[in-house]
């Protein structure tokens, strides 16, 4: 429940992670799959239940009108076939119908979209406990564009397909994307590039989650796809693309940042702040979310982080740099200027 903290009025946050309720054609096929397999799976239970049942029932009347045991059957060739050819042919289907799921969930080639589409490339990048973006290119362009946690997509609802195309890497160990509504897990890999692929015409928030134990804050490793209409979506890449803001108000808040090892890690692009083993700042206030989707991003939940990361998200790789009072509203304050 704590998640529809981050409902705003200006955004749709779904809270259902279902997969039955399909937002992509990818995650269409995934449901038809587990609605087969659970039908063939739920029918097999039925029968051998039943016979169970029926068994139990008619040997304890049997026991108790003190009749002898029944006949038993020794190497019956008959039933000895019938068994081995039964499951032979469910697991037959069942393979053929996951062959075929996995066909239609494959991305296609990338530099050979579907006709008339506006695709969209991005490397995602997991990290313990948090998602790198990298938008490579859209529509055509290249970007090179760095966000975290937050993966703005645009949506398909004038007509025109705009596949999403993901190159998932790993940065330390092995995690998992995983948007029920929108595509089927994948996981990322050290050392291996996989790739996964979605489109959807629904706009909104769809949440989502690490699906592989990755460490301690693995539970904590949230995602949110924002599916924007794609005017909208253009805006928010384009604003991403610029250098952050230099507003002379937070001044100095920015020299106070600067002036700790925050730039070791974070990068601001267009100042000092070159460091790329944390989530990049540079529009840090577009994100609605902090800590991988675990607070809201407001300006208390931002200077609670600052003081203590280990009070919020115990075990992850930001330390607490026991910064001052002052230089703690300091660089709240720059960073909340990082639109
Ligand atoms: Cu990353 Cu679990």
């Amino acid at each position: 429940m704590g998640l529809l903290l981050f409902a705003t009025t200006d955004e749709v946050v779904s809270q259902n992670l279902s997969v039955f309720s399909p937002a992509s054609p990818q995650a269409e096929s995934i449901r038809g799959l587990f609605v087969l397999v659970l039908a063939i799976t739920g029918g097999i239970f039925l029968i051998v239940e039943g016979v169970l049942v029926y068994s139990l029932l008619r040997s304890r009347r049997r026991a108790a009108a003190g009749e002898a045991e029944p006949p038993q059957v020794y190497g019956s060739t008959p039933i000895e076939l019938a068994w081995t050819a039964a499951p032979l042919l469910i697991v037959f289907v069942l393979f053929l119908v996951v062959a075929r799921t996995e066909w239609e969930v494959r991305p296609g080639p990338e530099d050979q979209p579907p006709p008339g589409s506006q695709p969209l490339s991005v490397t995602v990048i997991g990290r313990q406990w948090w998602w790198e973006y990298v938008y490579e290119k859209y529509d055509g362009r290249e970007w090179h564009v760095t966000t975290a946690n937050e993966l703005h997509v645009p949506a398909s609802d004038d007509g025109v397909p705009r596949p999403v195309y993901l190159t998932l890497k790993s940065a330390d160990v092995i995690h998992s994307f995983w948007v029920p509504r929108l595509a089927g897990k994948t996981d990322l890999i050290p050392g291996r590039v996989n790739r996964t692929w979605f489109q959807t015409a629904e706009r909104g928030v769809f949440l989502g989650q690490c699906a592989e134990f990755c460490g301690t804050q693995h539970a904590n490793m949230l995602l949110r796809v924002v599916a924007d209409e794609p005017a909208e979506f253009e805006r928010w890449l384009a604003n991403e693309a610029k250098p952050a803001v230099d507003e002379p108000a937070a001044a100095a808040g920015k020299r106070a940042f600067l002036a700790q090892s925050c730039v070791n890690c974070h990068a601001v692009r267009g100042t000092p702040a070159r460091g790329t083993y944390a989530p990049d700042l540079t529009h840090l206030m577009s994100r609605k979310t902090l800590a991988s989707g675990m607070v809201a991003n407001s300006a208390e939940e931002l200077r609670r982080w600052l003081a203590d990361p280990q009070q919020v998200k115990p075990g992850c790789l930001m330390p607490s740099f026991k910064l001052s009072d002052r230089d703690l509203d300091l660089i709240t304050g720059y960073l909340r200027t990082l639109r």
